[in-house]
């Protein structure tokens, strides 16, 4: 289905923790055709000539869920942005999002969801699409960074908090408390997003445990529809040959063994 671009407004404004926004939108084109792992695109102010890509964290009805970390300009413009404000979307994007089972899958094994701080946003989705259980370990650095835990608590069946500094939940990265899942687990695979030196580890760890492994790459982007080379990154095809892929269109989410980590 192709993206649609339009003016959505926000419907509903509030803070998961000092620094990020909790966004509901009612976007009805999107809602209807979005799948876990899309991505949507948004104008940001008039200054700012590209779009920023936010995951979608949730979709409800006609409405989108978006979480936004204030890092920079155009995630601090949204971020401040208000209960009735119109934003200017393009979505829901990317081919290639998480392969959540869904009523059609014939294997019963729960998933395994491993978030990285907001990295976290878009496996809620998930989880919610999944027609299996899911389990998720969420790593954050330290205590007051910790979103989204009720409503992944809500909607798995088993969660982990861990933090980098043991000041909430386990201490420690989070792959050492998925391994723990993972040793007593009988998964079918496991779907990650966060940063690249935690989807490499994640890499590694499934890898040792033979598991299919999802991972959401977040590259920086331009145009976000395959029209410029800002989001290339180099991936393994089936050949086992190294080129050139587009994460806005090819991805945002790859198998591990098509991600080439340099
Ligand atoms: C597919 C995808 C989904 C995303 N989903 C979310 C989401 O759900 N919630 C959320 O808060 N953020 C998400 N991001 C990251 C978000 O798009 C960036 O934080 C945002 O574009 C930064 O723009 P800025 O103008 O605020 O910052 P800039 O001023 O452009 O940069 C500020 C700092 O952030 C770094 N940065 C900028 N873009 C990225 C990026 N894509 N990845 C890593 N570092 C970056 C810069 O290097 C710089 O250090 C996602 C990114 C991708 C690619
Ligand atoms: S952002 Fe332009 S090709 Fe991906």
């Amino acid at each position: 289905m192709s993206p649609v671009l339009d003016q959505y407004p926000i419907l509903y404004r509030s803070e998961l923790r000092k620094g990020v926004a909790d966004l509901v939108l009612r976007a009805e084109a999107i809602a209807s055709i979005a799948k876990p792992g899309q991505f949507v695109h948004i104008k940001c102010s008039d200054e700012l000539l590209l779009r920023r890509p936010i995951s979608l964290c949730d979709v409800e009805d006609d409405t989108i869920r978006l979480v936004v970390e204030s890092v920079g300009k155009g995630s601090e413009w949204l971020y401040r942005r208000k209960a009735g404000d119109l934003l200017d979307v393009l979505g829901p994007l990317g081919t290639q999002g998480f392969p959540v089972p869904d009523s059609s899958s014939k294997d019963s094994r729960p998933i395994l969801l491993i978030g990285g701080g907001v990295g976290s946003a878009p496996l809620l989705f998930c989880a919610k699409r999944s027609s299996v259980p899911a389990d998720a370990v969420l790593g954050f650095g330290t205590a007051s960074a910790v979103i989204l835990e009720r409503e992944f608590a809500k909607t798995c069946r088993k969660m982990l908090v861990t933090t980098d500094d043991g000041s909430y939940g386990r201490a420690g990265f989070v792959t050492s408390a998925a391994a723990e899942l993972l040793e007593s687990g009988n998964y079918q695979a496991v779907h990650a997003c966060g940063n690249m030196s935690m989807l490499q580890a994640v890499a590694a760890l499934t890898e040792q445990f033979g598991l299919p492994c999802y991972l959401s790459l977040d590259e920086r982007m331009g145009c976000g529809i395959g029209a410029c080379l800002v989001c290339a990154v180099k991936v393994r095809g089936e050949d086992h040959e190294e080129h050139y892929t587009h994460v806005c269109r090819q991805g945002p989410v790859f198998s591990r063994e098509e991600v080439v980590f340099e």
